[in-house]
């Protein structure tokens, strides 16, 4: 079988809770709101590509309880054609997105998404579908992005490299990749790792792209201050809109989601950047993961409205 993108990556149940500030030392704080949202980014951002109109094959795991069935309804609500591998050792994978009117964090707790290994990528090489682009994120171990990459060598696929979390990103996976979309955070972090003191998004974009040789782009999300796209020849900065944000959450996701979507549309990396960054804006002003992706009707009904 043949898809426009193929996303291996996690599965994550996400547990908002909006606060209306952040709690101080020893105080329990009464949540504003809370939900449970199907979320992880390997999902989002198959989601988001699939509810543009992409054919997406996905692929992430679940622990055999009670919210890895929730995902399993939400994924056959939502229509993707995937692949979910059953890890009976782990849970499945949980997040409290934690906000508030003036900060955004995500508690993570990783469970089935870091067991899932090379022997169960393995078990259906056989059925690995084609396509011209993988995308990737840090929330599943470092032999299942590996073993995809590995897999899919022979298409010779365009690689979107989501860096978060920065930790579960080694050298080997960036050097395979060929854009990388870290965020603010992400971007600090790697900048760290390598010992470079520079806060400034350019000169660290173009310090990963001399590092590694592969890489055709660092596309770096900024949120307020929009986005820096670095190319090996030239610089670009595409502005932030003016919307209002009620959750960030997945918002960055939806950036890479609609990204790869332009990108298998033919269009060039600027303008799948000067898309996403729409689409990206719309899910910041939206609640929670999935549930804050939209589809061209949703976009179009938003920003008819003044948004
Ligand atoms: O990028 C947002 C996602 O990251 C959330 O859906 C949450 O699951 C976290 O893993």
């Amino acid at each position: 079988m043949s898809y426009d993108i193929v996303v291996v990556g996690s599965l994550v149940v996400d547990l908002p809770v909006y606060l209306s500030h952040s709690p101080h030392l020893g105080e329990t704080i009464v949540a504003k709101d809370s939900h449970v949202f199907p979320g992880g980014k390997g999902l989002n951002q198959a989601v988001q590509a699939f509810k543009l109109g992409s054919r997406v094959f996905f692929v992430g795991p679940i622990g055999p309880d009670p919210l890895g069935e929730f995902m399993q309804h939400a994924l056959d609500d939502i229509g993707l054609k995937d692949r979910i591998l059953l890890m009976t050792d782990a849970i499945t994978s949980y997040a409290v997105p934690v906000i508030t009117p003036d900060s955004h964090y995500i508690i993570h707790v990783p469970g089935a998404n870091q067991r899932i290994t090379t022997e169960d990528l393995l078990t259906f090489q056989n059925s690995w579908p084609q396509s011209r682009i993988l995308l990737l994120q840090g929330e599943l171990t470092e032999a299942a992005n590996m073993t995809a990459i590995a897999l899919m060598r022979h298409m010779n696929p365009l690689i979107l490299l989501d860096p978060s979390p920065v930790e579960h990103i080694s050298d080997a996976l960036i050097q395979s990749s060929h854009i990388l979309t870290p965020n603010q955070e992400e971007l600090s972090q790697l900048a760290l790792r390598y010992g470079w003191t520079s806060q400034n998004p350019l000169w660290i974009s173009q310090q990963l792209l001399a590092r590694f040789s592969n890489l055709h782009a660092v596309v770096a999300t900024q949120g307020h201050e929009g986005i820096v796209l670095v190319t090996r020849d030239k610089t670009y900065h595409i502005p932030a809109l003016p919307v209002e944000e009620k959750d960030p959450t997945a918002a960055g996701d939806a950036f890479n989601g609609a990204c790869a979507y332009a990108l298998s549309q033919g269009d060039s990396l600027y303008n799948a950047c000067v898309f996403a960054n729409t689409v990206g804006a719309y899910a910041a002003s939206h609640l929670g993961a999935v549930t804050s992706l939209p589809s061209w009707n949703d976009l179009k009904t938003f920003f008819s409205q003044g948004n």
